[in-house]
């Protein structure tokens, strides 16, 4: 075999979220059935795709088509989707925006390898800046997009009990350490792995230390506000010059369109757009044409508040009564589930931990995530990295009905055993 470079060494090692789209490519190959509820994949809602399949109708008219696949788009992005994409923000949420705080890139997990990369790593003079993860667990995604090694720091959050088996993460602001060694301030919300939303006066008290210490604050709206609105309660949405905020179109039912879409200062727009033409070009144009009328025409508000977000509500609730009916002899606790397509369910003192878990439902053909993933930037050991997991609810009822109920059977057996 050739010799291969340190960076591609780097980034073919033991990667979290190459195994986790490992056994989503082999589950969706594979002939036996499977029960994903691993991935991040978003479902297959019909209405949605409806409402998508007319649209791409519609682009294969000559002049679409001949644009769509015979152009390259602008580095930043197609001029009239970023037109219209600010003025749908600055007119449901009246931010101080334009077209020049939008840049597009190739999915949400690109816009993450440019923002960290530019705000951590090396500087001059010698210096080392790292990405702050103020809650863990966090998207295990992240992990490995640091071009520098121990990119990322993290702290441990404040556990609230919520009667015998809800918990929620709150930030531990006490602990939190801001200083010269910190680049930029990141978190999802909601948080994937665990449904989390933080707090509007958690949010409040993060904007004002990346004010306080001049740097930005990354917010990942993947799963967010205004789409594709998957955060079950009312909650303020924010902007101001040091935040940048990242979507995707992906969790609109989108993800094989790889869309990203930044909102940032113009001076980051033009550091990420060069990044995109240097890495490919330009993005693609598809997700841009085939959103851009339901950007414009405000269909997306219907499309996420009411049919994405109320799918994924009663999805939720559907998960966690089954935990509750099959696991109703066992201890468990269960993330208050606040937002995305996941439960994040907390096994205190799982025997065998939850590698081992994750490798028994893989025999019985159940696919979940292995909790330890989600902790980047977290050195220390916390028995808590190994006692969570995290499931998706994503898939059709029966799937995640049979999909529970076998993790319940091997919850109580590994405790038994
Ligand atoms: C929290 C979070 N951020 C970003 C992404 C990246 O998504 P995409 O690259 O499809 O936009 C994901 C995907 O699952 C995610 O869960």
């Amino acid at each position: 075999m050739f010799e291969i470079s340190k960076f591609g060494k780097k980034f073919s090692q033991d990667a979290g979220i190459l195994s986790l789209m490992d056994d989503l490519g082999k589950a969706n190959a594979s002939t036996g059935k499977v029960i994903m509820m691993g991935g991040g994949n978003p479902a297959h809602i019909d209405s949605v795709q409806e409402i998508f399949r007319e649209e791409m109708k519609k682009l294969t008219s000559e002049e679409s088509f001949k644009q769509i696949i015979g152009n390259y788009s602008s580095p930043e992005g197609n001029p009239w989707f970023q037109k219209v994409f600010a003025g749908y923000l600055v007119e449901k949420y009246g931010w101080d925006i334009s077209e020049k705080n939008i840049c597009i890139t190739s999915g949400g997990q690109s816009s993450f390898f440019f923002l960290f990369n530019l705000f951590a790593g090396e500087f001059e003079g010698g210096r080392f800046r790292k990405i702050l993860f103020p809650l863990s667990p966090e998207y295990i995604g992240y992990s490995d997009l640091g071009l520098s090694n121990h990119m990322f720091v993290s702290y441990k959050p404040k556990i609230e009990l919520i009667g015998e088996h809800y918990f929620k993460y709150k930030i531990d602001f006490d602990s939190l350490k801001i200083d010269e060694s910190i680049g930029a301030i990141c978190v999802s919300r909601p948080t994937n792995p665990s449904g989390n939303v933080l707090t509007d006066s958690e949010m409040e008290k993060l904007i004002e230390l990346a004010e306080k210490c001049d740097i930005p604050l990354i917010i990942d709206s993947a799963y967010g506000n205004p789409f594709p609105g998957m955060i079950f309660s009312d909650v303020k949405n924010f902007y101001s010059p040091n935040i940048i905020h990242s979507f995707s179109l992906s969790k609109l039912g989108l993800p094989g369109l790889r869309t990203g879409i930044i909102v940032a200062d113009p001076k980051i727009v033009r550091i990420v757009s060069s990044l995109n033409s240097i890495v490919y070009l330009a993005p693609g144009n598809q997700g841009q044409y085939l959103t851009g009328e339901i950007f414009r025409d405000r269909q997306i508000d219907n499309l996420s508040q009411n049919i994405i977000r109320s799918y994924y509500k009663s999805k939720s609730e559907f998960a966690c009564g089954l935990i509750e009916k099959y696991l109703s002899n066992t201890v468990y606790r269960i993330h208050k589930s606040e937002g995305a397509l996941f439960l994040w369910l907390w096994f205190p003192d799982l025997p065998g931990g939850n590698r081992n878990l994750y490798e028994r439902l893989k025999q019985r053909n159940v696919i979940i995530v292995s909790g330890d993933y989600f902790f980047p930037g977290l050195e220390e050991d916390w028995e808590h990295k190994k006692e969570c997991i995290r499931v998706s609810y994503a898939g059709n009822s029966e799937d995640v009905e049979e999909g529970i109920r076998i993790l319940s059977e091997e919850v109580i057996r590994v405790y038994s055993e």
